[in-house]
């Protein structure tokens, strides 16, 4: 199978613009088709919805973003793409035809995948050119930042299709879930669809309004799935003796039972009393509003995952290390000029990053310092196994120099200078800078020092990568030294330093 420079997509509605604004964040290109000319403008507008969330969900570096190009001609899609997913309406007929239809145009070595909620691929691959490069991708809305891809093999569909899109799937940041058999609805459409039609019954029965049954998910079970599934949230229910207890105490009411099997009829009334509750819900919000919203949690709540790696958090991580790996192998970001700064942050400045004036709060500054600083390590070679092992930098003293003002929603980038080398201190200067204009919007010198963490000294870092650090060193030290290095609190900025770096 091939490597995906080139993401395909027939049917550019809802799922079809949420995998284009993924695919493009993460450097794919896209060519897009749909049936409608006036999809191009749409996809654009989705893609550009989407990317103050995306940008916000990871400060690890990215490559360049990916080009979107759009055609009514599917078969211009299908001879141009690495990778195909299928997103047209759920109708089997439909969709067979015109996986059919892509196949016959798509080389041989291009794997196809649909985006179904519920059909099965060994029906949809029936009528297929070469139907073993094919499989079900079933992701969630929004699919720029929920994770998860249930992926499923029909009776034609070979093992390595099934890698090859894990593959690229994880290459873009998600969690590839793999059906061990297919079933209608895959795993999570059936159990959201238990979940939805006892809403039904419960809102057909007037026992509870939509607001009443969102608010018994949200304020409970809804925060606790987010970090560990229904199962081991029950295992942890029975108490010391887990699950087995769990089944004793409330195995019984699976008999009485608690829910009802079949769903309501969709009278007119029950449609009224969905309709008029999800109103009073949204309270004058339009969707595109209540999206920012959902979106803006949905980055916040990966985020503070991450931090246990657990969950969607562990799925972030990963992609983070991916991200962090790819660019310590560009050896500068400049590519050809080695003596720039390397530029080692990108990131937006988040709500929760401002003071009441909107600006960036101080305690914030250090922490895009750190960032820095963590992306030069793993450039040099400070990796886990290092740490591990009780080695690690400390910082040991920080100048910071504030030159202009950062608001929330100002992308900006850090980039960094390695000042001086020796054995056990490093000297470096950060550079934050706004994105959009160039603007300098603060530096940061700071001395780090290598240190044994058992023994609580310093000492000298290993040679590998106090050659690294010299060689970048060494690569910059032709520019000129700014005026903020070295410089003391109330001096002006311009004055000679009065204690020039020294290497070594
Ligand atoms: N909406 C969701 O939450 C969701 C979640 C996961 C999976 N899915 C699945 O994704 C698929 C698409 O759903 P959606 O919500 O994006 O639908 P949608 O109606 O928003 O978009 C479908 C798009 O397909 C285009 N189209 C129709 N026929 C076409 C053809 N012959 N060739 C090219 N384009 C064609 C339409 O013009 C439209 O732009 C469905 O199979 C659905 O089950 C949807």
């Amino acid at each position: 199978m091939r490597t995906v420079k080139t993401l395909g997509l027939l049917g550019t509605g809802v799922i079809g613009g949420g995998w284009a604004a993924r695919a493009l964040h993460f450097g794919i290109d896209v060519i897009a088709a749909d049936v409608k000319p006036e999809m191009e403008d749409w996809i654009r507008g989705a893609v550009a919805n989407a990317e103050p969330a995306l940008a916000r969900l990871t400060s690890a570096p990215l490559p360049p973003k990916g080009r979107l190009s759009f055609t009514t001609d599917l078969t211009v899609m299908a001879s141009r793409a690495d990778f195909i997913q299928e997103n047209i309406p759920e109708q089997l007929d439909l969709k067979r035809r015109m996986l059919a239809k892509v196949s016959q145009h798509a080389p041989a070595d291009v794997v196809i995948a649909s985006s179904t909620s519920g059909l099965t691929p060994t029906d949809l691959q029936r009528d297929m050119t070469a139907p073993e490069r094919f499989l079900v991708a079933h992701p969630f809305n929004p699919v720029y930042l929920l994770p998860l891809v249930e992926l499923v093999g029909g009776a034609a569909t070979t093992p390595p299709t099934i890698a090859a899109a894990a593959a690229f799937f994880k290459y873009i940041g998600m969690h590839p879930l793999t059906v061990r058999r297919e079933v209608p609805g895959h795993l999570t459409d059936r159990l959201q669809e238990a979940l939805w039609r006892e809403i039904l019954h419960l809102v057909n029965d007037g026992v509870a309004t939509t607001g009443e049954l969102d608010d018994s998910i949200v304020y409970g079970p809804g925060l606790r799935w987010a970090a560990m599934g229904t199962n081991l949230i029950y295992h942890l229910a029975g108490g010391e003796p887990g699950m087995r207890h769990m089944l004793a105490q409330f195995g019984p009411c699976l008999k009485w039972p608690w829910t009802k099997l079949e769903a309501p009829e969709l009278t007119d009334a029950q449609i009224d009393r969905m309709v008029e509750g999800t109103q009073a819900q949204a309270a004058g919000r339009s969707i595109r509003e209540l999206e920012r919203l959902r979106d803006d949690s949905l980055v916040a709540i990966q985020q503070v995952l991450r931090q246990y790696d657990i969950g969607a958090g562990g799925t972030l991580r990963a992609l983070e290390e991916r991200l962090y790996a790819d660019a310590a192998q560009q050896p500068t970001d400049a590519g050809a000029d080695p003596s720039l700064p390397l530029r080692l942050v990108d990131t937006v400045v988040r709500p929760e990053w401002a003071d009441h004036n909107v600006h960036m709060s101080d305690f914030n500054y250090y922490r895009l310092l750190g960032m820095a600083m963590d992306s030069l390590y793993r450039r040099v070679g400070v990796d886990d196994a290092y740490r591990r092992a009780g080695h690690l930098f400390y910082s040991v003293e920080t100048h910071l120099v504030h030159l202009a003002e950062a608001k929330v929603g100002d992308a900006l980038t850090v980039s960094t200078r390695v000042l001086s080398v020796d054995d056990k201190r490093l000297r470096v200067l950060h550079e934050i800078r706004r994105s959009r204009d160039g603007t300098l919007i603060a530096t940061g010198e700071q001395m780090q020092l290598h240190v044994d963490t058992a023994a609580a000294k310093a000492c000298p870092m290993d040679a590998s990568i106090r050659a690294r650090l010299d060689a970048l060193c060494t690569a910059q030290a032709a520019r000129p030294v700014p005026g903020e290095v070295g410089r003391q609190i109330g001096r002006r900025i311009g004055q000679p330093t009065e204690r020039p770096p020294q290497q070594g």
